[in-house]
């Protein structure tokens, strides 16, 4: 087994269950709520270490219940954490609907201390980024880090994912970087101006990617599956009745990264994410429904 190192965000997911979203103005009666840990780093980080792989996280938190929330997941999941806590700013929340009928969600995410992170804070953290097999990251937390962290990885040949969530606009450059880029239909039209609904589709925005120099694409298409470059659609794998789609992202990333440094070739890697992302999105929350290693195996 390998080391992943991730680079990301920490939050409190607080998830309101609902018909609809209410318009402004508007109050409506909800089905159910739930508080949780998420952020997409985070959550990438937990689905790593669950599927047995030695997973270390660099952050940062506030000094408060909700980074004790963070502490006490990673440490249950076998997170090693590398963070700075930060008394004069919070740990940050995220807010999360999610439409009763589907299970799909709408987010807002408030950082928090995790705003803060920096290229310095990062470099305090280059020996382990250097001495890790994959380097993962998202783009919840400020870009100049994430930008410092691949510059790292990619100098010392570390194999670098990034994770282009949420859709964002990327520095020049920044593509070129990564080894692995895994953005969804919505992520990867806000980079290629290629909206993805089909294999054809999905073929373009690859190529238009790799033109601004990732070495391979990789699409997460939902239900569809995940289209690898080179390779083709790579179907998804249904555990059972989808519950929530919050973390599906995550959980495909956390993976595909854990399977990359457990020596699998990309296909296998991507097939791994898919059959994690599958069983994820029947379990309520994010980084709470995470599968361990026997789970997946047993799906796949
Ligand atoms: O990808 C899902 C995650 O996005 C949630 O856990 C939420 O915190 C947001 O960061």
């Amino acid at each position: 087994m390998g080391t992943v190192v991730i680079l990301g965000v920490f939050v409190a997911d607080t998830a309101y269950r609902a018909a609809r979203m209410p318009v402004m103005g508007e109050t409506i009666m909800g089905t159910a709520f739930a508080l949780g840990p998420g952020g997409k780093g985070s959550n990438q980080a937990v689905a790593c270490a669950r599927l047995g792989v030695d997973t270390h996280f660099i952050s940062n938190l506030g000094q408060d219940d909700f980074a004790k929330l963070a502490l006490d997941t990673w440490a249950q999941a076998g997170v090693v954490p590398h963070v700075r806590q930060i008394a004069e700013s919070y740990t940050g929340a995220a807010h999360i609907f999610i439409e009763e009928a589907s299970g799909d969600n709408a987010i807002i995410v408030a950082p928090g201390a995790a705003a803060l992170i920096s290229p310095s804070d990062v470099e305090a953290q280059a020996d382990l980024i250097q001495g890790a097999d994959v380097f993962v990251t998202q783009l919840e937390q400020p870009m100049d880090a994430a930008v410092r962290a691949l510059e790292i990885a990619r100098a010392a040949g570390v194999t670098t994912v990034l994770n282009p969530a949420p859709a964002a606009e990327l520095p020049e450059g920044m593509l070129a970087l990564c080894d692995y880029v895994t953005p969804n239909e919505t992520e990867c039209e806000a980079l290629t101006e290629i909206a993805v609904t089909d294999e054809k589709q999905a073929e373009q925005a690859c190529a238009a990617l790799m033109t601004k120099g990732v070495r391979t694409p990789i699409i997460t298409m939902g239900q569809q599956g995940a289209y690898l470059a080179g390779h083709g659609l790579v179907p998804a794998v249904k555990a059972g009745p989808v519950v929530e789609t919050t973390g599906a992202g995550d959980a495909f990333n956390g993976a595909f990264a854990a399977a990359l440094a457990d020596g699998q070739s990309a296909v296998d890697a991507v097939r791994y994410g898919c059959a994690t992302a599958g069983i994820s999105v029947t379990r309520p929350g994010t980084a709470p429904s995470m599968p361990t290693r026997d789970e997946v195996l047993a799906h796949l």
